[in-house]
């Protein structure tokens, strides 16, 4: 049975859905068929078709009453609407249906875990959250909620907790058929615990461990954890609030982390070993991560940043978007991203230039859009001091990606992408030559450009909302810089 409110979500996408003509939409990330999106949830496989839901408020371009949204796609390219999934009608989950994940039963349903979040009226008249874990099952269309929900409360956690701050739950299986999950816990004295979870059939659950700890020194509250082996380490990556800067490696507030380390399954012991950004630019939060049916680890994020969300350029008729779906590896205690190699498929229009010198700001025949996949090879030991590349450029407009080979800084700057708001539009990131050069794979979309620096060791991810007409490229360099460029337009049609 669809409950009212999950009916009236679904009326009103079919009918406003329209209302955003396809132009102004990206071409292939994920955005909400009409309003707000945030986190990716529910990432998964599920009878032949990859499934992402995402944090969704339908009616406004603001952050609401979470429901859950829903678009499938055969490749993790082209995506499909389909109708929003969850509401929040139940009076466990009438503040919101939160952020949570997915994976197939054995006896073939598709089970989601989420967090539901209650309205706790108070004395004073204040409204407290009650968060506490909760499940639904359905068949890819359909999902109904879980009679024995919420399945986890802070009751059933050993160790300092708070129910206003426990959320985000990531479930996995594992070859012995049980299930695990971890999530996000406040301990009460601005630290967060990652809290481990074990269940014999998914829906009743123990506490085994706390996994790690921000300690306060990595921010604060950490949201949407993952946890998953990737080339014989395991990643715990969380998404942490309240950061304090440190140098260029972390900047302040919301952050994105991914933490390498050894897991003990036996004793449900993690250690530590690393800590490293999982994204530098500015536009990045909440990652989420699914095993594909080859076993590539793929992790997709939600494509903003928390701080800029109340600025939502005018005439934009929906807002979130999702980032390219991202190929994981782990090197030389490095995290290694790569768009998923289905975006190949949809390159065409290739372009070359080998060793082109760049002096004042150029544009190269064949090289312009908005909608492409270019990589750009700087010589980092050329005589110049800085090199500017210019993206999304119209006669008033530009995004730029400048490179300072002395100080080894890349900076990326939208102040003149067309946005009216004194919001961040400017960050700089550290990043050392490889092999002599700088490697930027550029993955850009209508209002979207994510980098893919050196071999995809550092990425960067910023978004734009600069008028399609826009769509040159050039390049300049304070002396003579030396790139190579492969580039290719993707299409969609
Ligand atoms: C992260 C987050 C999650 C929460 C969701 C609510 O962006 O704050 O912790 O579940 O968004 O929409």
């Amino acid at each position: 049975m669809i409950s009212k409110l999950l009916q009236q979500a679904r009326d009103y996408e079919k009918e406003h859905m329209k209302e955003v003509a396809p132009a102004e939409r990206p071409c292939y990330h994920v955005t909400g068929s009409r309003g707000w999106i945030n986190d990716p949830n529910g990432f998964s496989f599920y009878k032949g078709e990859y499934h992402l839901f995402y944090q969704y408020y339908p009616y406004e371009n603001e952050w609401g009453p979470m429901h859950w949204g829903h678009s499938v796609s055969k490749d993790l390219i082209t995506w499909e609407y389909r109708p929003a999934i969850m509401a929040p009608d139940q009076p466990y989950d009438n503040f919101g249906c939160f952020s949570g994940s997915a994976l197939e039963l054995d006896d073939g349903r598709h089970l989601i875990m989420y967090t539901g979040v209650e309205k706790v009226p108070c004395a004073d008249g204040s409204i407290k959250q009650y968060q506490a874990q909760c499940m639904a099952v359905g068949d890819g269309r359909d999902y109904v909620k879980y009679e024995g929900n919420p399945v986890i409360t802070v009751k059933d956690i050993p160790v300092s907790g708070s129910s206003e701050d426990f959320r985000d739950p990531k479930i996995w299986q594992e070859d012995d058929g049980k299930f695990y999950a971890v999530a996000a816990g406040a301990a009460g004295d601005g630290t967060s615990n990652i809290l481990l979870f074990g269940s014999e059939d998914a829906f009743h659950w123990e506490f085994l461990n706390v996994l790690d700890s921000s300690s306060k020194k990595l921010g604060g509250m950490w949201e949407c954890p993952d946890f998953f082996e990737l080339d014989g380490k395991h990643m715990l990556m969380v998404s942490p609030m309240a950061m304090m800067p440190e140098g260029l490696k972390y900047h302040v507030g919301h952050g994105t982390l991914c933490i390498s380390g050894t897991y003990d399954k036996a004793a449900h012991t993690f250690h530590r070993e690393s800590v490293q950004p999982i994204d530098s630019g500015i536009d990045f939060y909440a990652p989420q991560t699914m095993l594909t049916p080859d076993g590539r680890r793929v992790m997709v994020a939600w494509m903003q940043a928390w701080s800029n969300t109340k600025f939502v350029p005018h005439g934009v008729k929906y807002f979130g978007q999702l980032t390219v779906p991202r190929e994981l590896s782990f090197r030389d205690g490095q995290l290694i991203q790569q768009p998923v190699r289905e975006l190949d498929a949809y390159r065409t229009d290739p372009v070359r230039y080998d060793r082109v010198e760049i002096t004042e700001e150029t544009s190269l025949e064949g090289v312009n859009g908005r909608v492409l996949d270019m990589t750009v090879k700087l010589q980092a030991d050329g005589n110049y001091e800085e090199f500017i590349m210019k993206v999304a450029c119209g006669d008033e407009y530009y995004t730029s990606v400048a490179y300072d080979p002395k100080k080894e800084v890349l900076c990326i700057d939208r102040s003149h992408s067309g946005y009216l708001f004194d919001i961040l539009h400017r960050r700089e990131i550290q990043v050392p030559p490889l092999n002599g050069a700088v490697t930027l794979r550029c993955v850009m979309d209508r209002f979207s450009l994510e980098i893919f620096i050196n071999d995809g060791s550092q990425t960067a991810t910023v978004t734009y909302f600069t008028p399609l007409e826009a769509e040159g490229i050039t390049f300049a360099a304070k002396g003579k810089a030396t790139i190579g460029i492969e580039k290719y337009a993707l299409s969609f049609s």
